[in-house]
């Protein structure tokens, strides 16, 4: 097989394709003296294939719901990153998460896929496992006072009801709201290219 076409075989997305260049120049610097991050739904896998090359001082701990490991995997057998942890089965909801301890936890474009319960429960447990000084960054589209940042989002959040009752965009506020309950604080709200955002939260 030809390494085009074993890539062609991979799972693959074009927005992390877009994407993964711009929140690599955040993340480097908010990840600069970390030694493990903790990716929750990482899809495809193509974000944790890159970042764990690009920032080689990390142990990227890559997970999914078991129906999305199998493909996850694929892509990161094929990554060949020596700082990349073979992927978890992790669903937001179960009781315990598997994990011992991070210092960090990163995910993209996933608070909107997820119901607005496993929104509450991804921060609940976040905060639980992060310890002082952890962070928790989120990367994705949000509204803020309750509107949309473009017509776009708003055509998106349309799409994303239309598939799933549970899916949407997300309020920024409400999500600084229930991180802040676990003392997860905003540090920063970088704006990203295509109407998204990288939010990052740190406990105190
Ligand atoms: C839009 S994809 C984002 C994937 C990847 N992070 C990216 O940026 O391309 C949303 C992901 O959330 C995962 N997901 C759905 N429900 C979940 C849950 N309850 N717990 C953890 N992950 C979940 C899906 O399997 C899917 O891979």
């Amino acid at each position: 097989m030809t390494s085009q076409s074993i890539e062609s075989a991979l799972p693959f997305s074009q927005s992390c394709e877009n994407n993964k260049g711009p929140i690599l120049e955040k993340i480097k610097k908010i990840l600069a003296k970390n030694k493990h991050v903790l990716e929750i739904a990482s899809g495809t896998g193509q974000h944790a294939a890159f970042f764990s090359k690009e920032l080689p001082h990390l142990a990227w701990q890559p997970t999914e719901i078991p129906p999305q490991i199998k493909s996850l995997n694929l892509r990161l057998t094929a990554s060949q990153s020596m700082n990349l942890l073979p992927a978890i089965e992790l669903d937001v909801d179960q009781e315990e998460w598997g994990v011992l301890e991070t210092e960090a936890i990163f995910t993209a474009n996933s608070l909107h896929i997820i119901s607005k319960e496993s929104v509450k429960n991804f921060i609940l447990k976040a905060g639980g496992m992060l310890k002082k000084d952890g962070q928790l960054i989120v990367y994705g589209p949000f509204k803020y006072n309750q509107r949309f940042t473009s017509s776009s989002n708003a055509d998106f959040d349309n799409m994303l009801r239309e598939k799933s009752s549970d899916s949407a965009i997300r309020d920024f506020e409400w999500v600084c709201e229930l991180c802040a309950s676990e003392n997860l604080f905003l540090e920063t709200d970088f704006a990203m290219p295509a109407n998204n955002r990288l939010l990052f939260f740190k406990k105190v």
